[in-house]
């Protein structure tokens, strides 16, 4: 028999590539650059899967050109560039990659408040550029502290969970929000419900972890950040959108906060007009919080065992559409 078509829109690590090329009829697109998207559209007409990335956006233009298409293999947690829905109402199996990321992404968000709170970018920049002239001195680069403060969790899921339980190295009061309470961590992490409001305006740190949906769209606007104190630092590892950019902007200029650490942005890349780039006070990375080596081959690995399941009559392990019937 032969054997099922996959297309991969991005080189992925070998751990789940070779996989993939060996037990399917694989082609891979070779670039750095994406594909663009009438690629994916004409490659979703030949082949029985795609392997996709968080960038490729993949609606109703691809499920409708699939004919064949029996399966999207996510390579990322998040996948609001999947119209799920429409998936499901072909028929079509969606899988992510949960679990394996939370740990790498959950030390990148400390990585950034750290760097935020420290300066430690302004500090090498100043090494670098010469600025260091005289020394030792009793106001340079004077930062926040991190040990001891309050630390506010926005989405106590999987990496919210992780980061917070990095906070009690570090003796920090512990909040957060949620749409739904979570019992059960709150005596384990010692950590206190409360309401979002609440949390802007208590915390020191504020560290936002929740998917980007219809609801959590802005969901850090122009009243969220005027309710946060002056000296706190907001971190956003998890989606771009779900803080208001231009709102931001105005917040970290004029004052209402004091820094910002940022791995994603409203749209990635990010211009290198965004004014955000201008601010002494940000930090920040081109959406790399799962990027270690051991990580992303784990998500290669599971990206690869999600579409070997599904091949083989089983249901894959990291399936999103639960609600799917196979076409
Ligand atoms: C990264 O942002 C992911 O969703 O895996």
């Amino acid at each position: 028999m032969a054997k099922p078509r996959v297309y991969v829109t991005r080189e992925i690590p070998s751990r789940g590539l070779d996989i993939i090329k060996e037990r399917f009829d694989a082609e891979i697109w070779p670039e750095y650059a994406p594909p663009p998207k009438e690629q994916i559209v004409r490659k979703a007409t030949e082949v029985d899967a795609l392997v996709t990335i968080l960038s490729d956006q993949i609606d109703s233009a691809v499920f409708s050109a699939g004919t064949k298409l029996k399966i999207v293999s996510q390579f990322a947690v998040g996948y609001n560039n999947i119209d799920v829905q429409e998936a499901t109402k072909k028929g079509i199996y969606v899988t992510n990659t949960p679990g394996v990321l939370t740990e790498t992404t959950a030390d990148f968000a400390w990585a950034l408040l750290m760097a935020v709170a420290r300066r430690v970018v302004e500090a090498d920049k100043y090494v670098r550029m010469g600025k260091w002239k005289v020394g030792w001195h009793p106001t340079m680069l004077q930062g926040r502290d991190v040990y001891g403060s309050t630390l506010g969790v926005v989405g106590l899921g999987r990496i919210g969970e992780a980061i917070a339980r990095r906070a009690k190295g570090f003796q920090m009061k512990l909040l957060y929000s949620d749409v739904s309470r979570r019992k059960d961590l709150e005596d384990k992490l010692g950590i206190e419900y409360v309401d979002l409001d609440t949390l802007l305006q208590k915390a020191d740190f504020v560290t936002v972890h929740v998917p980007l949906l219809k609801d959590t769209f802005h969901l850090i606007d122009e009243g969220k950040l005027k309710q946060m104190k002056k000296t706190s630092i907001l971190i956003n590892n998890a989606r771009g959108p779900v803080i208001d950019e231009k709102a931001l902007f105005t917040a970290l200029k004029e004052g209402w906060i004091a820094g910002a650490g940022l791995d994603v942005f409203e749209e990635e890349p990010t211009p290198q007009q965004n004014p955000l780039l201008t601010l002494e006070n940000v930090v920040v990375a081109p959406h790399i919080s799962s990027s270690s080596h051991q990580t992303r081959s784990r998500m290669a690995a599971m990206v690869a065992e999600n579409l070997v399941a599904f091949f083989e009559g089983r249901i894959p392990p990291n399936l999103v559409n639960k609600d799917v019937k196979v076409k």
